[in-house]
């Protein structure tokens, strides 16, 4: 395993997502811009879904039209069916994340369908971005518990993860939706993931901070293996229609933890805390994330580092 990680953000598409305060077409560019900045190469910049479901997000096309594109840089956007995949197409998309999850209960409660129904409505997606050669992501949300149903068994989760990956996706994230997961199920779930087929490297980690295990999720993830884990600059996000979802894992926090324990990022921690209090004074308050308070540290000297 390579000592790289990758620090796949989600501020601009599931942190924005569940924020009341409406965030103007222009701030959302120079947040995805800043982002870049900052070294991030990963930054899920939109959804294309019904614009009913996620009025926050009904400027996707408007917005991925006239982002700027940088090589190096990859802006997946969400997609839950074809008619979000024709929109995507036709505003100059290259990559996408499709989705659904590890229970009924909960896809039922966001997208109106079963898992089964979910899966069926991703396949043409798939198999014409497969055609386009996108990069391709596939999310099983509520992986470790659903705001519905309760405990999820890590069987579930998996199962789901190998029908997105034989439907041809590149990379299958397990997200915490409701943060409630904690580190042993995070090595059950890994674990039982690559017993069952898939390769590490095409695992990937969401987690949601809601009850402050996020980091220690990410060091479980860490130690089974797993190189890919997303985090949202300023700490924002939720889903809307998973109640008791609250903020991301702050980039900022993923980004130092990494940092300090000496894996490389590629990430500018100065640089996503610019980002961070960009969107934060865009949402009207203050950041309110752990690093985003105290700032880095410096090692030699012993001060606090950029804030
Ligand atoms: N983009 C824009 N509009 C879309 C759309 C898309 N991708 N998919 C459906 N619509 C529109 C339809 O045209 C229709 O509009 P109308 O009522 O004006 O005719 C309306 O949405 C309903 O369409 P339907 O096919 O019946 O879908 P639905 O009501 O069963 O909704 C989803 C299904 C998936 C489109 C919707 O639930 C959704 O977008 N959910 C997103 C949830 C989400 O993003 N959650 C957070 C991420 S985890
Ligand atoms: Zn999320």
């Amino acid at each position: 395993m390579t000592d790289r990680i990758r620090v796949y953000e989600v501020g601009p598409r599931d942190g924005l997502q569940n924020e009341s305060m409406p965030v103007p077409l222009e701030a959302k560019r120079r947040f995805i811009e800043l982002l870049a900045d900052a070294g991030l190469s990963e930054i899920e910049a939109t959804s294309f879904v019904s614009p009913r479901a996620i009025p926050q997000l009904a400027d996707a096309d408007e917005l991925l039209r006239s982002l700027p594109r940088r090589p190096g840089v990859r802006y997946p956007v969400l997609v839950p069916n074809e008619r979000g995949m024709a929109r995507a197409e036709a505003a100059g998309a290259a990559a996408i994340a499709v989705f659904t999850a590890a229970t009924d209960a909960f896809t039922q409660a966001n997208i109106g369908m079963s898992v089964d129904a979910s899966i069926a409505a991703v396949t043409p997606v798939l198999a014409r971005a497969t055609e386009l050669g996108w990069w391709r992501r596939g999310y099983v949300s509520t992986a470790f518990g659903c705001p519905y149903t309760g405990r999820v068994e890590p069987r579930s989760a998996v199962d789901v993860a190998l029908r997105l990956l034989d439907l041809g996706v590149d990379e299958v994230c397990f997200g915490d939706t409701i943060g409630v997961g904690v580190p042993s199920q995070v090595a059950a779930l890994t674990g039982m993931a690559v017993e069952a087929g898939v390769p590490l490297d095409r695992i990937a980690y969401h987690f949601h901070d809601t009850r402050g295990t996020a980091l220690a999720n990410v060091a479980a993830g860490l130690d089974a293996g797993v190189r890919c884990f997303d985090s949202s600059a300023g700490g924002t996000g939720g889903c809307p229609y998973a109640p008791g979802a609250a903020g991301n894992l702050a980039t900022e926090d993923l980004v130092y933890f990494l940092d300090a324990s000496g894996w490389d990022t590629g990430v500018s921690l100065a640089g996503v805390l610019e980002a961070a209090r960009f969107i934060a004074s865009a949402l009207g308050r203050p950041l309110a994330t752990k690093v985003g308070q105290a700032g880095g540290w410096d090692p030699a000297t012993g001060s606090a580092g950029p804030r």
